[in-house]
């Protein structure tokens, strides 16, 4: 693992806001407040539309 790609949820290097949809958010280290963006190397969309802001 380095600093800078976990692919655990721990680094934010992969972090994105997204834009409409539910996400499980599986990082262990963000806040409520903090999600407003995923961390993509783990979170999962439960429905069937999640709107990434690329
Ligand atoms: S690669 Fe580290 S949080 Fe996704």
């Amino acid at each position: 693992m380095t600093e800078t790609s976990c692919c655990a949820g721990l680094c934010r290097t992969c972090k994105v806001r997204y834009l409409q949809g539910a996400v499980e958010h599986n990082d262990c280290i963000m806040s409520d407040e903090e999600k407003t963006v995923l961390t993509a190397c783990v979170s999962r969309a439960p429905g069937k539309l999640l709107v990434l802001d690329l």
